[in-house]
């Protein structure tokens, strides 16, 4: 029997408003588990960015990591610390390195779900300084004819980068001349083409965060501040097991502990169209409502790892997927069963054990929190960040009353 104490890291960049709360509950809470005999105490620490020996100790139990898909000195040192110190971080480094939208449609698609007919085209321009790349397009590559895919695919579709995110190049494309013209504007980009999945009754943003999820309808022609609508029942018991299913087969499959899926659904069918956000939105000015919600998943997640010691995987394990993949089974069966696996691979049982018995103040800790002036202060930085002076106010009291709302409608 021992006193420990786990350290929890937050590897941050711009992020304001999560960490806030973040720690204000976790100091609110000063939670002690009793696990394996021991009594847990829990610290929270944001991770610096310095030096580092590569073979240096690392302080940290879990990390929470904001940074790798895009600041490379921490990503390589959350690298090390994992190979070297046995650190446990979400998301996996490597699998956020090199996998982006077009491989996990490639997978995705290979476990037989319904994503969108989708093309790769070669881009339209190239840097002036690969030595090789005039014998290499010189010989291999083939002229092809824009306007002939896009009839073969059929309009509309969408054309957007390959590795996209933010909305960053995606046009919606009617006809054969917007086509031509947003390959010409797309430059270097590589791009996929992809048959768009219109007209569709239901937009889904599915958060996965270890075995949790949360669904929350989308309406992608809102203004930012509300897209994440707040509507409930919007889909039944049976898409709502979809939607869970394909998000966590998707978390499990990569690797990835928090991300998120978009599905839109046509015809009764969900086709997942994006899902390749590890690190998603965390921001309270996009989820508003559903803030309060994340930022538990956040502490719940990172408190059960801590606690527990759970084991990093540093690799994937791809084939009991595929082994699914293959059996003679319609698509639904097929989606349990990834689903199954991947409950199992995020210890969602273990993970709600541990929940009922060690986590209940924590559903008051942070209930209350999101009742306090800190919470607003925390709501109100994140705002003033973003927006001009004389909308910080009206917007803060938007997303304040939208959290409150939230707290309505879930007393512990
Ligand atoms: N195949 C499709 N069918 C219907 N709508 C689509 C399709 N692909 C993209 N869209 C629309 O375009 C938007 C942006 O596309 P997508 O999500 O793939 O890009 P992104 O850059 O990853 O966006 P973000 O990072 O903001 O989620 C989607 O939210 C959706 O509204
Ligand atoms: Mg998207």
């Amino acid at each position: 029997m021992a006193n420990i104490t786990r350290t929890i890291g937050l590897s941050l960049g711009a992020d304001i408003c999560w960490p806030l709360c973040f720690e204000g509950i976790m100091r609110q809470l000063n939670l002690k588990v009793s696990h394996a005999g021991d009594t847990i105490d829990f610290k929270v620490e944001r991770v610096t960015i310095e030096p580092f020996n590569l073979r240096q100790p690392c302080k940290y139990d879990v990390v929470v990591d904001r940074l790798t898909h895009w600041y490379h000195t921490s990503r390589e040192w959350i690298k090390k610390a994992i190979l070297m110190d046995g650190l446990y971080v979400f998301n996996n480094p490597w699998a956020v390195q090199s996998m982006e939208k077009h491989t996990t449609y490639a997978a995705m698609m290979a476990l037989g779900m319904p994503i969108p007919e989708t093309f790769m085209v070669p881009p339209k321009a190239y840097a002036d300084d690969l030595p090789d790349l005039k014998p290499t397009l010189g010989q291999y590559a083939r002229l092809f004819d824009l306007e002939k895919l896009g009839a073969q695919m059929g309009y509309p579709l969408f054309i957007k980068p390959f590795d996209g995110g933010g909305w960053k190049g995606v046009t919606r494309i009617t006809d054969a001349k917007t086509l031509h013209k947003a390959y010409d504007e797309s430059g270097k980009l590589i791009m996929h083409m992809q048959k768009a999945v219109e007209p569709f009754d239901r937009f889904v943003r599915a958060i996965g965060f270890g075995p949790q999820t949360h669904l929350v309808r989308y309406d992608p022609a809102a203004p930012l501040h509300d897209r994440y609508t707040m509507d409930k029942g919007f889909a039944g018991p049976e898409d709502e097991q979809v939607l869970r299913d394909t998000v966590l087969t998707i978390n499990a499959f990569f690797g990835w502990e928090f991300n998120s899926c978009e599905s839109l659904r046509k015809d009764g069918v969900w086709h997942p169209i994006d899902f390749a956000n590890p690190c998603p939105d965390s921001q309270v000015t996009s989820l508003h409502y559903h803030f309060p919600w994340l930022v538990k998943a956040y502490l719940k997640w990172s408190i059960y790892v801590a606690a527990t010691k759970r084991p990093m995987r540093k690799n994937q394990d791809w084939e009991p997927y595929y082994a699914i993949a293959k059996k003679d089974l319609p698509y639904k069966d097929k989606l349990k069963a990834y689903g199954k696996l991947s409950r199992e691979r995020l210890e969602a049982d273990k993970f709600e054990e541990f929940s009922q018995k060690h986590l209940k103040p924590l559903d008051e800790a942070h209930w209350t929190f999101f009742g306090t002036d800190e919470a607003k202060a925390a709501i109100r930085k994140k705002v003033a960040a973003l927006y001009p002076p004389h909308e910080v106010e009206p917007f803060t009291e938007l997303f304040w009353k939208r959290v409150q709302a939230w707290r309505g409608d879930n007393k512990p």
